[in-house]
């Protein structure tokens, strides 16, 4: 028999909705919400309210592009945490009420591990690179930063993270220093490829063991802009690339210093690098040379996997409906949740 899972996301500003069937990938639907465009950030008050208008038609058309009925559905799996409660709440209420129209068990699924499975989502047409067991993962979203030991798809454990800041948050802040729109991620990924990246040195934090720190890179980015733009009011106007691409090799060092410790405490050579910034193209250039250098396996997810989906809803809650672990109808929602 088929094991098929409904998939749904909801724990930011994505409303999605996805299907996975026996482990591939019939559909993924994501309906984002360009409200919070113009206040340079997610506002947690006008998210909820998008994604309650937005839940029922994504849903519909992710069960219909997957070229299935209801009642093929086996269990829904939906994003229990961590993120903004009243988000979270929109996508927990629905996936109850859909489960219990069903008569299906309900799968809560934590986005962070989510994030780390989304590698292992398979397409008819392609598979994708598939880290294998043990890995270390790296998680870099817009509100984590962290490092994991992978033993197996739900048997993870943290061995760094961030005192502060995530890296995502790091591109997204900075970013708005220099009039980027919100998410400034891509934008600076963008303009950087034109961008000299060893124009401008800003702060590295020193953090012990594996943890992150980005707090302090935001403050010397926001200062350094701030001087230069008092000598020049047209400044970042005229050295937008070079600021970008600077910022963004600055991340990327913090980042990789981090990895490279964490090979050598570990002794791990595989790597799956999960979430948002996943998507950031020198990144994915750099942990490439290095793997080659180090001997390192490197594995990205599809970009459409990168940032929030279903479909790594969906895939974690098929891990978890293959070892039955099945979720309560009064279960709720929490804003803060570790892996
Ligand atoms: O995983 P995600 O979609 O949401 C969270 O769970 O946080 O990550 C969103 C973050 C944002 O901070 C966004 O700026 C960043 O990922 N991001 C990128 C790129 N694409 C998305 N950062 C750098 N380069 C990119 N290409
Ligand atoms: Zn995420």
């Amino acid at each position: 028999m088929s094991i098929t899972i409904l998939g749904i996301e909801s724990s930011c500003d994505d409303t999605s909705a996805a299907v996975i069937q026996d482990g591939y990938l019939l559909s993924n639907l994501i309906a984002d919400q360009d409200v919070h465009r113009n206040y340079g950030g997610v506002v947690p008050e006008l998210a909820s309210r998008a994604h309650q208008q937005n839940i029922i038609p994504v849903v519909e058309q992710a069960i219909k592009s997957a070229g299935i009925s209801r009642d093929e559905i086996n269990a829904v799996a939906f994003t229990r945490g961590p993120g903004l409660l009243g988000s979270l709440l929109v996508g927990t209420s629905f996936a109850k009420g859909l489960a219990m129209s069903l008569n299906i068990p309900i799968i809560e699924v934590n986005h962070l591990q989510a994030h780390i499975l989304a590698q292992f989502i398979r397409k008819k047409e392609k598979p994708s690179g598939i880290p294998s067991f043990p890995f270390l993962s790296l998680l870099v979203s817009g509100g984590h930063t962290q490092l994991m030991v992978v033993r197996d798809y739900l048997d993870m454990e943290t061995i760094g993270r961030t005192i502060d800041d995530a890296a995502g948050e790091a591109f997204d802040k900075c970013g708005k220093v220099i009039g980027l729109p919100y998410p400034a991620g891509p934008e600076i990924d963008k303009l950087s490829v034109h961008g000299d990246q060893e124009s401008f040195q800003f702060n590295k934090p020193r953090i012990k063991d594996l943890d992150f720190s980005f707090s302090g890179l935001k403050t010397s980015f926001l200062y350094f802009v701030r001087d230069k733009v008092k000598e020049d009011k047209d400044f970042v106007q005229k050295r937008k690339q070079d600021l970008c691409a600077s910022l963004q090799k600055t991340i990327i060092d913090i980042l990789l210093n981090k990895l490279i410790k964490a090979t050598e405490k570990t002794g791990i050579r595989n790597i799956g690098v999960a979430g948002g910034v996943s998507a950031n193209s020198a990144l994915r250039n750099t942990l490439t040379n290095e793997a080659q250098k180090r001997d390192w396996d490197v594995c990205f997810p599809e970009f459409e996997f990168a940032t929030d989906n279903a479909a790594m809803i969906a895939i974690t809650g098929y891990f978890k409906f293959k070892k039955g672990l099945f979720s309560l109808l009064d279960i709720v929602p929490l804003a803060r949740m570790d892996i």
